[in-house]
């Protein structure tokens, strides 16, 4: 396919898109993205080329481990409590929900909370500042997508180009550089994220514009995929009330043995909520394209094709997850595609919304376990309906670029159990 006048490779070969994630990495490690030192947020790990990027990427690493993840677990639960308290007031109120706005409004408190320590209360008061930066960042205009396509990154750093809009990047420069600074004089000591960049920075491996960077790329790669996920579970589960009934009771199987107690085992054991995850992520997967750049050129195994160093590589998620040759029938949502036998039946890679390899997503499991927990509070004592102003069926936004977007709002009614 072109992009003007540009090629762009489009791999529909599950063998090839393999290889191009693991066998044949070296040849596209990069997510092709604007990078530029002078734009200090946009070094961040999504964006990062080479030995940068691998050298980074080892530092972080121990940051999502299973530990890290479960000494975080107490914030995700005390979020969850208040989204959960949230949904009751709409409930009392009798009131429609836009559960876009309130599940964005969880994943800001979540990652700000968890990433470095901020309590924005967004559930509560809603906090535009944060919301502002969700637009800016996955919403570019498609002008400025088109800049950044022709125009070489140096040319636009030198003209004050910031990726990202000058709102993000003021904000997280201003906050973070004042956290840094009020941790270090007051040594405090947290458990999140920017404690860990600071340990780094403590060894000299780390200095500040990189703490910057690495605390907005967790926030922009972070929030919007996790209340994506969150928005279209909900949609489901509204458009097929025998599939929420299910999950409610098998969350409550669970619970009942842990006495009611939300806690990481319990969550670790709710399979069905795990296959209605894993179903949301195949039918909406959150990132439609993982972009890729061909950074040597490269002959596709068994043919003569060659893919020029340069070329802009495009993983089509939302096509693989489609393909009726792997889901017989692809826009029923059905969590059974995901039982162990539909499972092993399936071919590597026709599943892959956190793509593969070693530069798959870094916070996969800290992303499942935050939904998770969202739709645990969410559903423990509530049921819910499509509301009337919901259009069915749902349009897909053709101009959002990076992220899954819907033209129209879903909005449900709610009424405690
Ligand atoms: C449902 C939630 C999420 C989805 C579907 C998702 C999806 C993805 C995808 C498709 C990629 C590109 C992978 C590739 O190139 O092969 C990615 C990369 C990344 N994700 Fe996620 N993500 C989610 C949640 C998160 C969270 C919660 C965080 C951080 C707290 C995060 C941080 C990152 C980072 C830093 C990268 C870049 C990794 C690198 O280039 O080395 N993601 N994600």
């Amino acid at each position: 396919m072109y992009c003007f006048t540009d090629p762009w490779y489009l791999p529909v070969d599950l063998k090839l898109i393999k290889s191009i994630f693991q066998k044949d990495f070296s040849y596209f490690n990069d997510h092709g993205m604007y990078c530029h030192p002078k734009d200090n947020i946009s070094m961040n790990l999504f964006n990062l080329v080479n030995e940068d990027w691998k050298n980074l990427r080892a530092k972080l690493t121990p940051l999502f481990s299973s530990s890290k993840l479960k000494s975080m677990f107490q914030i995700f639960v005390d979020k969850a409590e208040v989204l959960e308290e949230v949904i009751g007031s709409y409930s009392s109120r009798n009131e429609p929900l836009n559960i876009e706005d309130v599940a964005s409004r969880f994943t800001i408190d979540v990652i700000t909370s968890c990433g470095f320590g901020i309590e924005t209360n967004a559930l509560k008061n809603s906090n535009k500042e944060f919301m502002k930066c969700g637009v800016e960042t996955f919403n570019p205009r498609l002008l400025k997508f088109v800049l950044m396509e022709v125009v070489p990154s140096g040319i636009l750093a030198n003209l004050g180009f910031k990726a990202n809009g000058a709102h993000t990047n003021n904000l997280f420069n201003n906050l973070i550089s004042e956290v840094i600074q009020y941790r270090e004089t007051n040594k405090v000591f947290r458990n999140d994220f920017l404690q860990l960049l600071l340990e780094l920075k403590q060894n000299q491996e780390m200095t500040d514009d990189q703490i910057i960077a690495q605390c907005f790329g967790f926030f922009a790669a972070g929030f919007e995929t996790t209340s994506i996920t969150v928005m279209f579970a909900m949609l489901e589960l509204a458009l097929n009330q025998e599939i929420q009934n299910k999950l409610r009771d098998k969350i409550e199987e669970v619970l009942e043995k842990y006495d009611g107690n939300v806690c990481y085992d319990a969550v670790m054991e709710m399979n069905y909520l795990d296959k209605v995850l894993n179903e949301t992520l195949r039918k909406y997967p959150p990132g439609p394209i993982i972009p890729r750049n061909c950074t040597k050129t490269y002959r596709v195994p068994e043919t003569d094709v060659i893919i020029e160093k340069g070329t802009r590589v495009i993983i089509p998620i939302w096509g693989l997850h489609r393909d009726p040759e792997f889901y017989p029938d692809p826009e029923q949502f059905n969590p059974e595609n995901f039982n162990a036998e539909n499972k092993a039946n399936r071919p590597d890679m026709a599943f892959i919304p956190f793509g593969e390899g070693p530069r798959m997503c870094i916070g996969l499991r800290f992303g499942l376990l935050e939904t998770k927990l969202a739709l645990i509070k969410l559903l423990k004592n509530f049921k819910y309906t499509l509301n009337g102003r919901t259009k069915v069926p749902i349009e897909i936004d053709p101009e959002a670029i990076f992220t899954l977007k819907i033209k129209e709002d879903v909005w449900l009614d709610v009424t405690k159990i």
